[in-house]
């Protein structure tokens, strides 16, 4: 997902959270954006416009009466040309400026005047008591019948020591909310279910047999099915991923726990894409204590075979629309044919096997019932939004 060709328009207000601007702006940037910084004079108390304009590559403007803007018209210069404005950290009394139509510095003015067609988002920043204090809940709802999305706030700790929802959100999240808002809607209103990760077999309390799965794909995934308008639940095997935001997660550990999980969210969903790299067997008779060496003798395991999730979820009768991965070291294409005949299913997203596990780039092959169709080397994020669509064009 990318930023490419976009051009935002970066408010700040005054707020310790302005720290975070500047990474922001850095990410916005690395997404393809170009970004215009506006801040408020108060923000200038808490991060200078040097930093901004070099970060951003452009100078930064907050006064009205700024000479370096020919026509003497900053508010409108500067978003005629935008794809959206995002205030962050957008304070207690700019969502009351912005509630009220004020039009007295040059953030407000150019919110004021910005077209019906370019969207404002804000990020409240604030202190957990000035959040919940009713007449700034007032102005959050008027906000959001006015048309403004709000991004955040999250809740946790706060620079002045206290602790609750204020704080606002980091910017990678702000990013991931930007990259969301301007993807084509694709998956308006579907349920989408996706299995993540590996599963995590125990031999004993402190083994046991997993693979070497990071969860990357299926992760990415979850955030391009949200961002194309889905309710995503993520049920995640172990892995090291940040939880995404805007998912339901459900964190599991064995093959049996991921089956349960899937089978509890499983009605109403339209979509279950099976990415997980589920453990075929498990130990049969988990040891309670930790099993010794024994005189050089090695422990004979026995196993059993766990469920097939995927199968089991295809053979439901009215399953939801149900896409399958296989990940092959070697004949991919028969494989990849086979597989998803045998697993009864309409889509089957076949990988070059172990090499791409953990790796940030896959290449991915599609089968279905038209015969295989590949989608090339790319990074996971692309890949992600790429069978999102084929999925969309399928459905
Ligand atoms: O049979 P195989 O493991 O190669 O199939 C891979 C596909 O089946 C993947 O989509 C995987 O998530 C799913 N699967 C499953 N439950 C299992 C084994 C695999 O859902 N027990």
């Amino acid at each position: 997902m990318s930023l490419t060709g976009k051009h935002i328009v970066l408010g700040l207000t005054g707020g310790v959270a302005c720290y975070k601007a500047a990474e922001l702006a850095r990410a916005l940037i690395k997404a393809g954006a170009s970004v215009q910084v506006v801040m408020t004079e108060a923000a200038r108390h808490f991060i200078t416009p040097v930093t901004m304009q070099a970060l951003t590559g452009k100078p930064v403007f907050t006064d009205q009466w700024d000479s370096r803007i020919s026509n003497n018209m900053a508010h409108i210069d500067l978003t005629r040309h935008a794809d959206a404005i995002l205030i962050a950290p957008c304070s207690a009394d700019f969502m009351r400026k912005l509630v009220h139509g004020a039009a007295d510095d040059l953030l407000s003015t150019l919110c004021l005047a910005r077209p019906s067609t370019v969207p404002l988002l804000v990020a409240p920043a604030m202190n957990v008591e000035m959040w919940q204090n009713p007449a700034t809940q007032r102005n959050v709802d008027q906000l959001k019948q006015d048309g403004v999305s709000l991004c955040g706030p999250a809740a946790g700790e706060q620079a002045c020591g206290e602790t609750g929802l204020g704080r606002m959100l980091e910017p990678e999240q702000l990013l991931e909310m930007l990259l969301a808002f301007f993807q084509p809607k694709l998956f308006q209103a579907k349920k989408v279910l996706i299995t993540a990760g590996p599963t995590f077999e125990p031999i004993d309390p402190v083994r046991g047999i997993t693979n070497l799965s990071s969860g990357k794909m299926g992760y990415a995934l979850a955030r391009a099915a949200h961002a194309a308008g889905a309710e995503v639940t993520l049920v995640s095997g172990p892995t090291a991923l940040p939880a995404p935001f805007g998912i339901k997660m459900v964190s599991v550990i064995t093959a049996r726990d991921m089956h349960d999980a899937v089978m509890v969210h499983i009605a109403h969903q339209d979509i279950f894409i099976a990415v997980a790299a589920v453990a075929d067997w498990r130990v049969s008779e988990v040891s309670q204590q930790k099993i010794k060496k024994q005189n050089g003798a090695s422990p004979e395991l026995q196993f059993e075979q766990n469920p097939d999730i995927l199968a089991a979820v295809a053979a439901l009768p009215k399953p939801p629309y149900c896409v399958g991965f296989a990940a092959e070291s070697e004949n991919l294409l028969e494989y990849g044919r086979t597989k998803r005949e045998k697993k009864g299913i309409p889509l089957l997203v076949g990988n070059i096997g172990p090499q791409t596990f953990g790796k940030d780039e896959n290449e991915l092959v599609l089968f279905d019932a038209q015969g295989d169709h590949p989608l090339g080397r790319a990074d996971k994020d692309t890949l992600a939004q790429q069978l999102i669509a084929e999925i969309a064009r399928r459905l």
